[in-house]
């Protein structure tokens, strides 16, 4: 074989070991995983904290049926906090704590939990929302919770400011609807020069009959 067939190979390989994966807001049973993961979706992200402040508990019930359906040997169940902004919504951190608390109460185990870091009744303050995050990744530190942070340039530079860099040490899940599973035109902000997750499709017929998804990616 010569060269190139060697390297031809060797992408092949790297491509066929990339992993599609899904988060959703609809109920899916252990069976519908085992479904999903036979259908080549390798990890789950469950919505836990909600916008309004309160927990999803359909999201934590999902959580435990992913791990159940053998998701969790892959080191793939995640939850996310979209996070509370409205008037009489509990702190950064308070939001933190009964999200993680909400898990554990319920025995859901998870791997990384994301803040959702999308245009939603944050304040036009970037200082105050910079501290915000701050304040979510702090608490998760102290609990000892893996955290990264979903969201997109837009999103980003309307909320901290593009090249605002305070949480670059976390894995970014990288929003950006081009449909395209990899990495590619990731235009680099906030201190990140790639993406951990890319969520390329959103909203879309899910597999399984598991209802609406979104469709994500990482190498
Ligand atoms: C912010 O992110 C959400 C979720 O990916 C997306 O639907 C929305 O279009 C983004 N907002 C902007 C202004 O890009």
């Amino acid at each position: 074989m010569n060269r190139l067939a060697l390297l031809l190979l060797a992408l092949g390989v790297a491509q066929s070991s990339a992993t599609l994966g899904i988060d959703t807001i609809a109920s899916i049973s252990t069976s519908g995983f085992q479904c999903l993961k036979n259908n080549g979706y390798w990890f789950y992200i469950g919505r836990v904290g909600q916008s309004n402040g309160g927990i999803d508990q359909g999201g934590i019930q999902n959580i435990k049926n992913a791990n159940s359906a053998v998701l969790s040997c892959m080191g793939a169940v995640d939850a996310y906090l979209f996070p509370c902004h409205s008037s009489g919504c509990a702190s950064a951190k308070q939001q933190v704590i009964n999200t993680v608390n909400a898990l554990h109460n319920a025995g859901a185990k998870f791997g990384t939990l994301w803040l959702d870091v999308e245009i939603y009744n944050w304040g036009s303050d970037q200082g105050t929302n910079r501290q915000f995050i701050l304040d979510m990744v702090a608490q998760c530190k102290s609990m000892g919770v893996t955290v990264g942070i979903y969201t997109n340039n837009n999103n980003w530079s309307s909320i901290v400011g593009i090249n605002w860099n305070g949480v670059a040490a976390y894995p970014l899940w990288w929003a950006n609807y081009n449909g395209a599973a990899n990495f590619n035109n990731f235009v680099p902000f906030g201190g990140w020069s790639k993406p951990s997750i890319h969520q390329y499709q959103g909203d879309v017929k899910g597999a399984c009959s598991v209802g609406n998804v979104d469709m994500n990616w990482y190498p």
